[in-house]
């Protein structure tokens, strides 16, 4: 397959992201001539700073990729879960099989691990949001050791890439996917290729995810 965009917030009218619905298809079109071929939408759920218009989400989903597909691009429907206190994980996972987590960034959530153990348990892999934001993870740390273990891939976004946040991450190897986390910019898909090629390998892995 060709390249996907694994985290964006670019369906209109659902969470914080600011694509209208006339300049949906000018993103879209954005992305395609970029290269970048499918789009996995990942709106936030159960994150405590964002509202989401949970009950609009399949029929703008449907809208979306019906447009889409007239461009010949595949679509996504899946989530950006935010691992907080609840009881219970639930996710949308991406093309039923990726489930897309983020965290808050001074501290882990309590019982992390066993929690994502039963996602994995379900059949889920995992993807880690944006990791060089989390103050309490770094390329050593036993955490992320463990977090690797449950099978689960990392995450950063392309601005992380442009301002050297992602460096350690990147030079460790570690990354395995590159992600816009679009909420509107127009721009992001074509520094999405930029970094990329800057990147050969994560390149590669990513053209190797099965969707
Ligand atoms: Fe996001």
């Amino acid at each position: 397959m060709g390249l996907c965009d694994f985290h964006c917030h670019i369906l209109p009218q659902i969470d914080d992201g600011y694509v209208s619905v006339e300049s949906f298809s000018r993103m879209l079109s954005l992305y395609k001539e970029s290269g970048i071929s499918s789009i996995a939408f990942t709106p936030h759920i159960y994150n405590p700073y964002v509202k989401a218009n949970v009950g609009s989400l399949r029929e703008t989903f449907k809208w979306a990729s019906e447009m889409a597909s007239d461009m010949g691009m595949m679509t996504y429907l899946g989530s950006e879960l935010f691992v907080g206190d609840q009881p219970e994980l639930k996710c949308i996972p991406i093309a039923d099989t990726y489930c897309l987590v983020e965290f808050g960034l001074a501290l882990p959530p309590a019982n992390l691990i066993p929690r994502l153990e039963k996602l994995h348990d379900e059949g889920l892999t995992i993807i880690l949001a944006h990791v060089e934001r989390y103050r309490w993870l770094s390329p050593t740390s036993s955490m992320l050791e463990r977090l690797r273990s449950l099978g689960a891939l990392v995450q950063v976004n392309v601005e992380a890439v442009e301002d050297g946040s992602a460096l350690p991450y990147l030079e460790s190897g570690l990354v395995d996917l590159v992600a816009t986390d679009n909420h509107g910019d127009e721009t992001l898909p074509s520094r999405m290729l930029a970094v990329l090629n800057e990147w050969p390998k994560v390149y590669e892995k990513m053209e190797g995810m099965i969707l």
